[in-house]
């Protein structure tokens, strides 16, 4: 039986970033120390309620814009980038 990933290697702004297997994406930016994107008048946001509802999460994940970063959980070599 082939063993689990206990980490997995996400990239985020570039910076590669280890986190454990089945952290969400939002998890990766904390430990980049990350805002998730700039509000409107340019205060740096992040995730608030971690549970998909407040949408300040919100960052490029492979190359789509507005995702949720709290509810996606890390896959190896995912490409993740803030929105500034
Ligand atoms: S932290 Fe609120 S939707 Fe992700």
């Amino acid at each position: 039986m082939p063993e689990k990933r206990k980490e997995v290697l996400v990239q985020v702004n570039g910076m590669p970033v280890t986190v454990p297997a089945g952290a969400m994406v939002s998890a990766a930016l904390l430990q980049s120390n990350a805002p998730c994107r700039s509000s409107v008048t340019g205060q740096p946001r992040t995730a608030l309620c971690g549970m998909g509802i407040c949408f300040e999460c919100r960052a490029v994940i492979d190359g789509v814009a507005h995702r949720r970063t709290c509810q996606i959980p890390c896959r190896e070599g995912m490409v993740v980038e803030t929105m500034q």
